[in-house]
Protein backbone atom coordinates (compact mmCIF):
# COMPACT_ATOMS: atom_id res chain seq x y z
CA UNK A 1 0.00 0.00 0.00
CA UNK A 2 1.22 3.49 -0.74
CA UNK A 3 2.40 5.35 2.23
CA UNK A 4 0.21 8.31 3.35
CA UNK A 5 3.84 10.30 3.24
CA UNK A 6 3.47 9.77 -0.34
CA UNK A 7 0.62 11.73 -0.66
CA UNK A 8 0.84 14.59 1.76
CA UNK A 9 3.15 16.92 -0.15
CA UNK A 10 0.08 17.42 -2.67
CA UNK A 11 -2.33 17.30 0.17
CA UNK A 12 -0.78 20.94 0.78
CA UNK A 13 -3.04 23.69 -0.94
CA UNK A 14 0.25 24.93 -2.91
CA UNK A 15 1.41 20.68 -3.41
CA UNK A 16 -2.19 20.48 -4.47
CA UNK A 17 -2.32 23.76 -6.43
CA UNK A 18 1.28 22.17 -8.42
CA UNK A 19 -0.24 18.91 -9.15
CA UNK A 20 -3.76 20.62 -11.04
CA UNK A 21 -1.12 23.16 -13.28
CA UNK A 22 0.86 20.67 -14.89
CA UNK A 23 0.03 19.83 -18.63
CA UNK A 24 -1.11 16.02 -19.09
CA UNK A 25 1.93 13.24 -18.39
CA UNK A 26 3.74 12.72 -21.14
CA UNK A 27 6.88 10.40 -19.96
CA UNK A 28 9.15 11.88 -22.58
CA UNK A 29 9.39 15.12 -21.38
CA UNK A 30 8.96 14.45 -17.49
CA UNK A 31 12.28 14.57 -16.74
CA UNK A 32 12.92 17.94 -18.10
CA UNK A 33 9.80 18.91 -16.15
CA UNK A 34 10.92 17.36 -13.08
CA UNK A 35 14.18 19.26 -13.81
CA UNK A 36 12.09 22.55 -14.31
CA UNK A 37 10.22 22.77 -11.47
CA UNK A 38 13.08 22.15 -8.92
CA UNK A 39 14.94 25.16 -10.59
CA UNK A 40 11.59 27.20 -10.02
CA UNK A 41 12.52 26.60 -6.64
CA UNK A 42 9.78 23.21 -5.69
CA UNK A 43 11.10 21.12 -3.28
CA UNK A 44 11.89 17.46 -4.56
CA UNK A 45 9.47 15.82 -2.86
CA UNK A 46 6.34 17.59 -3.89
CA UNK A 47 7.48 17.58 -7.28
CA UNK A 48 7.82 13.80 -7.29
CA UNK A 49 4.66 13.44 -5.47
CA UNK A 50 3.39 15.46 -7.95
CA UNK A 51 4.83 13.47 -11.35
CA UNK A 52 3.41 10.47 -9.49
CA UNK A 53 -0.08 11.96 -9.30
CA UNK A 54 -0.15 13.40 -13.13
CA UNK A 55 1.33 9.71 -14.37
CA UNK A 56 -1.47 8.04 -12.12
CA UNK A 57 -4.35 10.83 -13.20
CA UNK A 58 -3.31 9.80 -17.29
CA UNK A 59 -3.54 6.17 -16.58
CA UNK A 60 -6.52 6.11 -15.01
CA UNK A 61 -8.86 8.32 -18.10
CA UNK A 62 -9.52 4.60 -19.53
CA UNK A 63 -11.34 4.12 -16.07
CA UNK A 64 -12.41 7.15 -14.70
CA UNK A 65 -12.81 9.34 -18.02
CA UNK A 66 -12.40 13.23 -17.19
CA UNK A 67 -13.22 12.41 -13.80
CA UNK A 68 -9.40 11.22 -13.45
CA UNK A 69 -7.97 14.41 -14.05
CA UNK A 70 -9.33 15.87 -10.64
CA UNK A 71 -8.71 12.19 -8.68
CA UNK A 72 -6.67 11.24 -6.01
CA UNK A 73 -4.67 8.37 -6.67
CA UNK A 74 -2.69 5.45 -5.69
CA UNK A 75 -1.41 2.66 -7.86
CA UNK A 76 -2.94 -0.44 -5.80
CA UNK A 77 -6.23 1.94 -5.64
CA UNK A 78 -6.53 2.29 -9.13
CA UNK A 79 -5.45 -1.11 -10.52
CA UNK A 80 -8.30 -2.32 -7.54
CA UNK A 81 -10.86 0.58 -8.64
CA UNK A 82 -13.99 -0.06 -10.85
CA UNK A 83 -14.61 1.40 -13.84
CA UNK A 84 -16.98 4.06 -13.90
CA UNK A 85 -19.40 3.19 -16.29
CA UNK A 86 -19.35 -0.64 -14.49
CA UNK A 87 -20.14 1.26 -11.60
CA UNK A 88 -22.55 3.54 -12.68
CA UNK A 89 -24.68 0.02 -13.51
CA UNK A 90 -24.03 -0.79 -9.69
CA UNK A 91 -25.29 2.36 -8.58
CA UNK A 92 -28.32 2.50 -10.95
CA UNK A 93 -29.50 -0.74 -9.09
CA UNK A 94 -29.17 0.86 -5.92
CA UNK A 95 -31.23 3.71 -6.69
CA UNK A 96 -34.18 1.43 -8.43
CA UNK A 97 -34.26 -0.62 -5.42
CA UNK A 98 -34.94 3.35 -3.76
CA UNK A 99 -32.18 3.02 -1.47
CA UNK A 100 -31.37 6.71 0.06
CA UNK A 101 -28.35 5.73 1.77
CA UNK A 102 -25.47 3.08 0.78
CA UNK A 103 -22.77 2.00 2.99
CA UNK A 104 -19.77 1.00 0.79
CA UNK A 105 -17.67 -1.01 2.63
CA UNK A 106 -13.94 -0.66 1.61
CA UNK A 107 -14.45 1.76 -0.63
CA UNK A 108 -10.60 2.41 -2.45
CA UNK A 109 -10.39 5.08 -4.18
CA UNK A 110 -14.26 5.38 -4.24
CA UNK A 111 -14.81 4.59 -8.14
CA UNK A 112 -18.40 2.74 -6.81
CA UNK A 113 -18.95 5.77 -3.88
CA UNK A 114 -18.49 8.35 -6.61
CA UNK A 115 -21.29 6.70 -9.03
CA UNK A 116 -24.13 6.28 -5.71
CA UNK A 117 -23.04 9.62 -4.42
CA UNK A 118 -23.71 11.10 -8.52
CA UNK A 119 -26.89 9.43 -8.43
CA UNK A 120 -27.76 11.55 -5.54
CA UNK A 121 -27.83 8.56 -2.81
CA UNK A 122 -26.16 9.58 0.91
CA UNK A 123 -23.00 7.58 0.72
CA UNK A 124 -20.60 6.08 3.63
CA UNK A 125 -17.36 5.55 2.60
CA UNK A 126 -15.23 3.20 4.75
CA UNK A 127 -11.79 1.52 3.92
CA UNK A 128 -9.58 0.22 6.28
CA UNK A 129 -6.59 1.34 5.12
CA UNK A 130 -5.48 5.25 5.80
CA UNK A 131 -4.00 6.54 2.28
CA UNK A 132 -6.90 5.06 0.46
CA UNK A 133 -9.37 6.56 2.90
CA UNK A 134 -7.72 9.83 2.17
CA UNK A 135 -7.95 9.50 -0.99
CA UNK A 136 -11.09 8.95 -1.06
CA UNK A 137 -11.83 11.73 1.39
CA UNK A 138 -10.60 14.30 -1.60
CA UNK A 139 -12.41 12.08 -4.78
CA UNK A 140 -15.58 12.50 -2.76
CA UNK A 141 -15.46 15.90 -1.75
CA UNK A 142 -17.51 17.29 -4.82
CA UNK A 143 -20.57 15.45 -3.15
CA UNK A 144 -21.43 16.62 0.73
CA UNK A 145 -23.58 14.03 1.23
CA UNK A 146 -20.16 11.33 1.26
CA UNK A 147 -18.74 10.80 4.26
CA UNK A 148 -15.48 9.15 4.39
CA UNK A 149 -14.81 6.67 7.40
CA UNK A 150 -11.32 5.24 8.24
CA UNK A 151 -12.33 2.02 9.55
CA UNK A 152 -12.48 -1.70 8.88
CA UNK A 153 -15.93 -3.02 7.64
CA UNK A 154 -16.57 -5.53 10.35
CA UNK A 155 -15.86 -2.72 12.65
CA UNK A 156 -18.48 -0.30 11.34
CA UNK A 157 -21.09 -3.21 10.78
CA UNK A 158 -20.47 -4.10 14.12
CA UNK A 159 -20.97 -0.32 15.31
CA UNK A 160 -23.58 0.58 13.40
CA UNK A 161 -25.98 -2.80 11.89
CA UNK A 162 -25.28 -4.65 15.74
CA UNK A 163 -27.20 -2.54 18.61
CA UNK A 164 -26.62 -5.77 20.38
CA UNK A 165 -22.93 -5.76 19.51
CA UNK A 166 -23.51 -8.18 16.95
CA UNK A 167 -25.23 -8.36 13.56
CA UNK A 168 -28.77 -8.14 14.76
CA UNK A 169 -30.87 -11.01 13.92
CA UNK A 170 -33.10 -11.35 10.33
CA UNK A 171 -36.18 -10.08 11.83
CA UNK A 172 -35.02 -6.62 13.59
CA UNK A 173 -32.63 -6.36 10.72
CA UNK A 174 -35.09 -6.13 8.14
CA UNK A 175 -37.21 -3.77 9.55
CA UNK A 176 -34.82 -1.63 10.97
CA UNK A 177 -33.04 -1.29 7.47
CA UNK A 178 -36.48 -1.02 5.63
CA UNK A 179 -36.65 2.24 7.30
CA UNK A 180 -32.90 3.18 7.02
CA UNK A 181 -33.24 3.08 3.11
CA UNK A 182 -30.06 1.40 4.08
CA UNK A 183 -28.20 -0.49 1.32
CA UNK A 184 -24.64 -2.42 1.29
CA UNK A 185 -22.19 -2.39 -1.18
CA UNK A 186 -19.14 -4.09 -0.98
CA UNK A 187 -16.15 -5.01 -2.93
CA UNK A 188 -13.29 -7.08 -1.64
CA UNK A 189 -9.90 -6.79 -1.84
CA UNK A 190 -8.87 -10.16 -3.92
CA UNK A 191 -4.80 -9.83 -3.90
CA UNK A 192 -2.08 -9.47 -0.89
CA UNK A 193 1.38 -7.73 -1.43
CA UNK A 194 2.19 -10.96 -3.40
CA UNK A 195 -0.33 -12.45 -5.43
CA UNK A 196 -4.30 -12.79 -6.25
CA UNK A 197 -6.55 -14.27 -4.26
CA UNK A 198 -8.85 -17.21 -5.14
CA UNK A 199 -9.94 -18.34 -1.40
CA UNK A 200 -12.96 -16.06 -0.97
CA UNK A 201 -12.22 -16.46 2.82
CA UNK A 202 -8.95 -15.19 2.20
CA UNK A 203 -10.42 -11.87 0.63
CA UNK A 204 -10.88 -8.77 2.64
CA UNK A 205 -13.23 -8.86 4.21
CA UNK A 206 -14.15 -12.09 3.47
CA UNK A 207 -17.06 -14.14 1.56
CA UNK A 208 -18.49 -15.35 4.90
CA UNK A 209 -18.63 -12.04 6.58
CA UNK A 210 -20.60 -10.55 3.54
CA UNK A 211 -22.92 -13.68 3.43
CA UNK A 212 -23.68 -13.06 7.21
CA UNK A 213 -24.58 -9.31 6.56
CA UNK A 214 -26.76 -10.84 4.07
CA UNK A 215 -28.74 -12.95 5.99
CA UNK A 216 -29.89 -9.81 8.17
CA UNK A 217 -31.95 -9.08 4.97
CA UNK A 218 -30.25 -5.93 4.23
CA UNK A 219 -30.46 -5.07 0.54
CA UNK A 220 -26.33 -6.00 -0.42
CA UNK A 221 -24.57 -5.66 -3.09
CA UNK A 222 -20.64 -7.48 -3.47
CA UNK A 223 -18.44 -7.53 -6.16
CA UNK A 224 -16.38 -10.76 -7.06
CA UNK A 225 -13.55 -12.02 -9.37
CA UNK A 226 -15.68 -13.40 -12.44
CA UNK A 227 -13.67 -16.61 -11.90
CA UNK A 228 -15.28 -17.80 -8.92
CA UNK A 229 -16.26 -21.52 -9.26
CA UNK A 230 -20.13 -21.58 -9.61
CA UNK A 231 -20.68 -23.91 -6.49
CA UNK A 232 -19.34 -20.86 -4.40
CA UNK A 233 -22.14 -18.73 -5.46
CA UNK A 234 -24.99 -18.29 -2.88
CA UNK A 235 -27.81 -19.64 -4.06
CA UNK A 236 -30.54 -17.11 -2.15
CA UNK A 237 -28.71 -13.91 -4.52
CA UNK A 238 -29.12 -13.02 -8.30
CA UNK A 239 -24.98 -13.46 -9.77
CA UNK A 240 -24.42 -10.60 -12.51
CA UNK A 241 -21.58 -11.57 -14.70
CA UNK A 242 -20.51 -8.53 -16.38
CA UNK A 243 -18.56 -8.14 -20.02
CA UNK A 244 -17.39 -5.08 -20.29
CA UNK A 245 -16.59 -4.09 -24.71
CA UNK A 246 -15.94 -8.10 -24.94
CA UNK A 247 -13.72 -8.64 -21.43
CA UNK A 248 -15.16 -10.04 -18.45
CA UNK A 249 -14.67 -7.64 -15.65
CA UNK A 250 -16.98 -9.41 -12.50
CA UNK A 251 -19.56 -11.06 -11.04
CA UNK A 252 -21.86 -9.19 -8.77
CA UNK A 253 -23.91 -10.95 -6.27
CA UNK A 254 -26.87 -8.86 -5.48
CA UNK A 255 -28.78 -9.85 -2.51
CA UNK A 256 -32.81 -9.21 -0.68
CA UNK A 257 -33.81 -6.04 -2.10
CA UNK A 258 -31.24 -6.01 -4.99
CA UNK A 259 -31.80 -8.97 -6.45
CA UNK A 260 -34.55 -8.36 -10.16
CA UNK A 261 -37.38 -10.50 -10.59
CA UNK A 262 -38.40 -11.60 -14.32
CA UNK A 263 -42.08 -10.73 -15.30
CA UNK A 264 -43.19 -13.87 -13.23
CA UNK A 265 -42.31 -12.27 -9.87
CA UNK A 266 -39.43 -14.58 -10.05
CA UNK A 267 -36.59 -14.24 -8.25
CA UNK A 268 -33.85 -13.51 -11.08
CA UNK A 269 -30.36 -16.13 -10.17
CA UNK A 270 -28.22 -16.43 -12.85
CA UNK A 271 -27.51 -13.08 -15.64
CA UNK A 272 -25.06 -11.79 -18.29
CA UNK A 273 -25.06 -8.16 -18.68
CA UNK A 274 -22.97 -6.66 -22.03
CA UNK A 275 -21.68 -3.64 -21.87
CA UNK A 276 -20.36 -1.92 -25.23
CA UNK A 277 -18.95 1.23 -23.97
CA UNK A 278 -15.94 2.78 -23.28
CA UNK A 279 -15.64 5.31 -20.26
CA UNK A 280 -19.57 7.18 -19.53
CA UNK A 281 -20.71 9.42 -16.75
CA UNK A 282 -21.95 8.07 -13.75
CA UNK A 283 -25.98 8.02 -14.73
CA UNK A 284 -25.60 7.74 -18.28
CA UNK A 285 -26.49 4.50 -19.85
CA UNK A 286 -23.40 2.50 -21.67
CA UNK A 287 -24.93 0.44 -24.22
CA UNK A 288 -25.64 -2.80 -22.44
CA UNK A 289 -27.60 -6.11 -23.54
CA UNK A 290 -28.84 -8.34 -20.50
CA UNK A 291 -29.84 -11.84 -20.45
CA UNK A 292 -31.23 -13.17 -16.82
CA UNK A 293 -32.89 -16.67 -15.40
CA UNK A 294 -34.25 -17.43 -12.45
CA UNK A 295 -33.11 -21.06 -12.82
CA UNK A 296 -29.95 -22.13 -10.54
CA UNK A 297 -27.01 -23.71 -12.13
CA UNK A 298 -27.25 -27.28 -12.62
CA UNK A 299 -30.27 -27.35 -14.33
CA UNK A 300 -30.02 -30.04 -17.08
CA UNK A 301 -28.84 -28.46 -20.54
CA UNK A 302 -32.06 -27.63 -22.26
CA UNK A 303 -30.17 -29.26 -25.65
CA UNK A 304 -31.63 -29.14 -29.35
CA UNK A 305 -28.80 -31.72 -30.53
CA UNK A 306 -27.72 -31.25 -33.92
CA UNK A 307 -27.44 -33.69 -37.06
CA UNK A 308 -24.29 -34.36 -38.97
CA UNK A 309 -25.62 -30.73 -40.92
CA UNK A 310 -25.76 -28.58 -37.57
CA UNK A 311 -22.78 -27.18 -38.23
CA UNK A 312 -24.37 -24.80 -41.24
CA UNK A 313 -26.00 -21.21 -41.34
CA UNK A 314 -24.58 -19.05 -38.50
CA UNK A 315 -22.25 -19.69 -36.03
CA UNK A 316 -22.69 -17.59 -32.45
CA UNK A 317 -20.08 -17.10 -29.89
CA UNK A 318 -21.06 -16.17 -26.80
CA UNK A 319 -19.96 -12.77 -24.84
CA UNK A 320 -17.47 -14.54 -22.31
CA UNK A 321 -19.83 -12.84 -19.71
CA UNK A 322 -22.83 -15.46 -21.27
CA UNK A 323 -21.00 -18.56 -21.27
CA UNK A 324 -20.27 -17.61 -17.33
CA UNK A 325 -23.22 -17.40 -16.46
CA UNK A 326 -23.77 -20.58 -17.54
CA UNK A 327 -26.49 -19.09 -20.25
CA UNK A 328 -25.13 -20.46 -23.33
CA UNK A 329 -28.52 -22.82 -23.83
CA UNK A 330 -30.78 -20.24 -23.26
CA UNK A 331 -29.34 -17.57 -25.16
CA UNK A 332 -29.23 -20.36 -28.40
CA UNK A 333 -33.22 -21.13 -27.34
CA UNK A 334 -33.99 -17.18 -27.05
CA UNK A 335 -32.77 -17.11 -31.18
CA UNK A 336 -33.86 -20.32 -31.89
CA UNK A 337 -30.71 -21.77 -32.20
CA UNK A 338 -29.52 -25.71 -31.74
CA UNK A 339 -25.88 -26.21 -29.47
CA UNK A 340 -23.25 -28.14 -31.31
CA UNK A 341 -22.43 -29.46 -28.02
CA UNK A 342 -23.49 -29.86 -24.62
CA UNK A 343 -20.18 -28.49 -23.11
CA UNK A 344 -19.31 -26.27 -26.22
CA UNK A 345 -20.19 -22.68 -25.95
CA UNK A 346 -20.84 -22.77 -30.02
CA UNK A 347 -24.43 -22.15 -31.49
CA UNK A 348 -26.14 -22.12 -34.83
CA UNK A 349 -29.15 -20.57 -36.01
CA UNK A 350 -30.10 -20.93 -39.99
CA UNK A 351 -30.31 -17.19 -40.80
CA UNK A 352 -28.30 -14.18 -38.88
CA UNK A 353 -32.23 -12.90 -37.48
CA UNK A 354 -32.42 -9.20 -37.30
CA UNK A 355 -29.91 -7.05 -35.97
CA UNK A 356 -28.38 -10.17 -34.41
CA UNK A 357 -27.20 -9.83 -30.52
CA UNK A 358 -24.80 -7.92 -28.71
CA UNK A 359 -24.50 -11.00 -26.16
CA UNK A 360 -22.94 -13.10 -29.01
CA UNK A 361 -20.91 -12.62 -32.12
CA UNK A 362 -21.93 -14.19 -35.41
CA UNK A 363 -20.19 -15.37 -38.38
CA UNK A 364 -21.71 -16.68 -41.67
CA UNK A 365 -20.79 -20.51 -42.34
CA UNK A 366 -19.08 -20.38 -45.64
CA UNK A 367 -17.44 -23.70 -45.77
CA UNK A 368 -17.37 -26.59 -43.52
CA UNK A 369 -14.37 -29.76 -43.66
CA UNK A 370 -13.01 -32.20 -41.47
CA UNK A 371 -10.65 -31.18 -39.53
CA UNK A 372 -7.21 -31.98 -40.32
CA UNK A 373 -3.85 -29.41 -40.59
CA UNK A 374 -2.87 -31.12 -43.74
CA UNK A 375 -6.55 -30.60 -45.53
CA UNK A 376 -6.31 -26.93 -44.17
CA UNK A 377 -3.02 -26.30 -45.17
CA UNK A 378 -4.22 -27.23 -49.21
CA UNK A 379 -7.61 -25.33 -48.61
CA UNK A 380 -5.40 -22.02 -47.48
CA UNK A 381 -2.82 -22.74 -50.85
CA UNK A 382 -6.04 -23.14 -53.66
CA UNK A 383 -7.74 -20.04 -52.05
CA UNK A 384 -3.95 -18.03 -51.73
CA UNK A 385 -4.48 -17.21 -47.97
CA UNK A 386 -1.61 -15.48 -46.02
CA UNK A 387 -3.22 -15.04 -43.06
CA UNK A 388 -5.96 -16.69 -40.70
CA UNK A 389 -7.70 -16.32 -37.51
CA UNK A 390 -8.19 -19.04 -35.56
CA UNK A 391 -10.64 -20.10 -33.33
CA UNK A 392 -11.65 -23.26 -31.27
CA UNK A 393 -13.43 -24.56 -29.16
CA UNK A 394 -13.91 -28.44 -27.51
CA UNK A 395 -10.35 -29.50 -30.01
CA UNK A 396 -7.41 -29.86 -28.57
CA UNK A 397 -5.43 -27.13 -30.80
CA UNK A 398 -2.78 -24.17 -30.35
CA UNK A 399 -3.84 -21.60 -33.09
CA UNK A 400 -0.50 -20.42 -33.03
CA UNK A 401 1.10 -23.71 -33.99
CA UNK A 402 -1.36 -24.53 -36.53
CA UNK A 403 -1.03 -20.99 -38.14
CA UNK A 404 2.28 -22.05 -38.88
CA UNK A 405 1.40 -25.29 -40.19
CA UNK A 406 -1.20 -24.52 -42.37
CA UNK A 407 0.39 -21.21 -44.04
CA UNK A 408 2.61 -20.93 -46.75
CA UNK A 409 6.26 -20.65 -45.51
CA UNK A 410 7.25 -17.18 -46.40
CA UNK A 411 11.30 -17.33 -47.49
CA UNK A 412 13.45 -15.52 -44.98
CA UNK A 413 14.14 -11.58 -45.95
CA UNK A 414 11.09 -11.89 -48.37
CA UNK A 415 8.09 -9.46 -48.07
CA UNK A 416 4.98 -10.88 -47.32
CA UNK A 417 3.29 -12.33 -50.48
CA UNK A 418 -0.11 -10.57 -51.38
CA UNK A 419 -3.18 -12.83 -50.28
CA UNK A 420 -6.38 -13.04 -48.68
CA UNK A 421 -7.58 -13.35 -45.30
CA UNK A 422 -9.54 -15.98 -43.80
CA UNK A 423 -11.43 -16.69 -40.38
CA UNK A 424 -11.48 -20.34 -39.42
CA UNK A 425 -13.53 -22.23 -36.76
CA UNK A 426 -12.53 -25.21 -35.23
CA UNK A 427 -14.78 -27.25 -32.91
CA UNK A 428 -16.14 -30.55 -32.36
CA UNK A 429 -19.79 -32.22 -33.58
CA UNK A 430 -20.20 -35.19 -31.79
CA UNK A 431 -16.99 -37.71 -32.44
CA UNK A 432 -16.54 -35.50 -35.37
CA UNK A 433 -13.67 -32.59 -35.68
CA UNK A 434 -14.78 -30.37 -37.76
CA UNK A 435 -13.49 -26.60 -39.51
CA UNK A 436 -15.73 -23.82 -40.38
CA UNK A 437 -14.42 -21.23 -43.06
CA UNK A 438 -16.72 -18.14 -41.42
CA UNK A 439 -17.27 -14.68 -42.38
CA UNK A 440 -17.66 -12.33 -39.40
CA UNK A 441 -21.19 -10.79 -39.22
CA UNK A 442 -21.14 -7.06 -39.69
C1 LIG B 1 -11.08 -3.75 -4.44
S1 LIG B 1 -10.80 -2.35 -3.46
C2 LIG B 1 -12.26 -1.41 -3.63
C3 LIG B 1 -12.32 -0.64 -4.90
C4 LIG B 1 -13.50 0.28 -5.02
N1 LIG B 1 -14.74 -0.43 -5.18
C5 LIG B 1 -13.32 1.21 -6.21
O1 LIG B 1 -13.94 0.96 -7.23
O2 LIG B 1 -12.54 2.15 -6.11
C6 LIG B 1 -10.91 -3.01 -1.86
C7 LIG B 1 -10.63 -2.01 -0.75
O3 LIG B 1 -11.02 -2.64 0.47
C8 LIG B 1 -10.15 -2.18 1.48
N2 LIG B 1 -10.24 -3.18 2.57
C9 LIG B 1 -9.64 -4.37 2.68
N3 LIG B 1 -10.04 -5.00 3.77
C10 LIG B 1 -10.95 -4.20 4.35
C11 LIG B 1 -11.75 -4.31 5.52
N4 LIG B 1 -11.69 -5.39 6.28
N5 LIG B 1 -12.54 -3.27 5.83
C12 LIG B 1 -12.60 -2.17 5.06
N6 LIG B 1 -11.86 -2.01 3.96
C13 LIG B 1 -11.06 -3.02 3.61
C14 LIG B 1 -8.80 -2.07 0.84
O4 LIG B 1 -8.00 -1.12 1.53
C15 LIG B 1 -9.19 -1.60 -0.57
O5 LIG B 1 -9.09 -0.20 -0.67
Amino acid sequence: MASPDALKPVLTPRGWELLNSLPEYDSASSAALNAQLRKEGWDPATVAAALTQSRLRRDAQAKFGEFASRMLLTPEGLQQSTRLAVAARHARRFRQARLEHVADLGCGLGADALALASLGMRVTAVDADETTAAAAHINLHPFPEAQVVHSTAQEWAEEYLAPDSHIVSAHSAESRFKDAGLGLWLDPARRNQRSRLWDPEEFSPPLSFVTELASTGIPLGVKLGPGIPHELVPTDCEAEWVSMDGELVEVVLWFNALTRRNADGAPVRRAATVLRTGVSAPGSTPASAELATPSDFGDGARLTASGPDGLSGILWEPDPAVIRAGLVAELCEQLGGRLLDERIAYFCTDSPGSGGTPLARGYRILEVMGFSAKRLKQWCAEHEITSVEIKKRGVDVVPEQLRKQILPKRPKGQPKAAGHHATVIITRLGDDRLAAVVQPLG
